[in-house]
């Protein structure tokens, strides 16, 4: 079996993280039974690109124990948990392209060895496999049926393929579902973004200016969180709602340019290019640290501070560049621009990694059956499925809750009774 992994000899660590990840996904442990029963991928060839972590590894079992064919490669370059990938190549005999830190001809590399696979079906984090089919192996777009996408960014980009006119089958954006943004991009990113900048650096959190680009689900997470840890928390917006939205949650508001030289931590979460340019790096404070959590490394400007930098960057700690500029200031760049809390830390915990991929799942499932009804444009995932899975989460957690009496039910479904 073909694979490109660092090193098989980690397999063993990456069998124990993964038990471990899978005692915190009750519902996708429930899911994978079923699927495991039922077989309805027995057939299908399926191509993930996804983050290579002890999570996905629980995803890509429940898949293959539902009889897909899969292979599955690196949705970014940094993200990969190699004893994972070890150990899915090793005893689950999945073809795993990924490694941790590979270049960007690697990473492609592994892309095109996920579309080798002619797959029926795809499941992204981003649409690198989606976007890279479209524009060049277009003569194997005829075998698939449908996909899923996993992220915000992914699902632009091809919410505006499908505006083009451009894409050529049904996809199925998992992270608009309710049990996926509500709480992986809320409270996944906000506590592993957290988590990577501080096993990234160490620093006290307390205390400090963090200022978030951005103010969608995950930037509201990670302000939240940074809020929680006694930082004074700045947010920068584009869109009015959202900037007010800010506001009336108590964080402080304002231009980018206004946050630089006030900051001493900067996130940014925003699915946008040069969110932090040349010009903010110009004023920020010595010493200043600067991350990103959106999906790509775009947001921050790293050509424009390596060029304004006046020697090599120093590698002070794994994860942690400092660029020093002309006039002494220093600027500490995490994770090399890319996804800091899956580049420095393990990416979401699996107690919400669990209802995004119980959706991814689901969703695959659903689209096996319905994808001749579906048009070539970008769908939600079912109301039905994302009900499912936060009654199943519940259930899971012992929480129970009240049931609407028929009294009840009538009344909501009546206009007449007022004051
Ligand atoms: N995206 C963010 N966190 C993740 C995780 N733990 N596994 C897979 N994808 C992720």
């Amino acid at each position: 079996m073909k694979h490109h992994v660092k090193d098989l000899e980690l397999a063993p660590s990456g069998r124990l993280r993964m038990e471990w990840a899978e005692r915190e996904m009750p519902v996708l442990r429930q899911i994978t039974e079923r699927l495991a029963s039922e077989k309805p991928f027995k057939g299908v060839r399926m191509s993930a690109c996804l983050h290579v972590t002890t999570e996905t590894g629980n995803l890509a079992r429940a898949l293959v124990a539902g009889g897909a064919d899969l292979v599955l490669v690196a949705s970014n370059p940094l993200s990969t948990q190699d004893d994972v990938a070890a150990a899915l190549v090793t005893y689950d005999e999945i073809p795993v392209y990924a490694i941790k830190g590979e270049d960007d001809k690697t990473y492609y590399e592994h892309i095109y060895a996920a579309l080798d696979h002619k797959p029926h079906m795809t499941m992204d984090d981003g649409a690198d496999l989606v976007s890279v089919m479209h524009t060049h192996r277009r003569e194997i777009l005829g075998n698939v049926v449908g996909g899923t996408e996993e992220t915000t960014t992914g699902v632009i980009r091809l919410r505006a393929m499908a505006k083009e006119g451009a894409l050529d089958y049904p996809i199925i954006a998992v992270n608009d579902a309710l049990t996926k943004h509500l709480f992986d991009n809320r409270y996944g990113t906000g506590q592993s973004t957290l988590d990577g900048i501080i096993r990234a650096t160490n620093v006290l959190i307390a205390g400090k200016v963090v200022v978030v680009g951005g103010y969608g689900w995950c930037s509201r997470g990670i302000a939240m969180r940074a809020n929680g840890m006694g930082a004074n928390v700045i947010v920068t917006e584009v869109d009015p709602l959202k900037g007010l939205e800010a506001v009336m949650d108590g964080f402080r508001v304002m231009p980018m340019i206004e946050a630089a030289p006030i900051g001493d931590i900067f996130v940014t979460s925003t699915g946008d290019i040069n969110v932090i340019d040349r010009h903010h790096f110009e004023v920020m404070k010595d010493a200043a640290i600067v991350c990103n959590s959106g999906h790509f490394n775009v947001e921050l400007n790293l050509e424009a501070l390596a060029e304004m930098a006046v020697e090599a960057p120093r590698s002070l700690r794994p994860f942690v560049k400092e660029y020093k500029l002309s006039d002494g200031r220093r600027i500490n760049v995490l994770a090399d621009g890319r996804l800091v809390n899956l580049g420095a830390a393990e990416g979401h915990p699996s107690a919400v990694m669990d209802m995004s991929f119980a959706n991814q799942a689901l969703s695959a499932e659903y689209m096996l059956v319905h994808a001749e009804e579906l048009e070539n444009t970008v769908y939600a995932v079912p109301e039905v499925i994302d009900l499912a899975i936060a009654k199943l989460k519940l259930q899971a957690m012992g929480v129970n809750i009240d049931v609407l009496t028929e009294q009840q039910k009538a009344y909501l479904a009546s206009w007449q009774e007022g004051t």
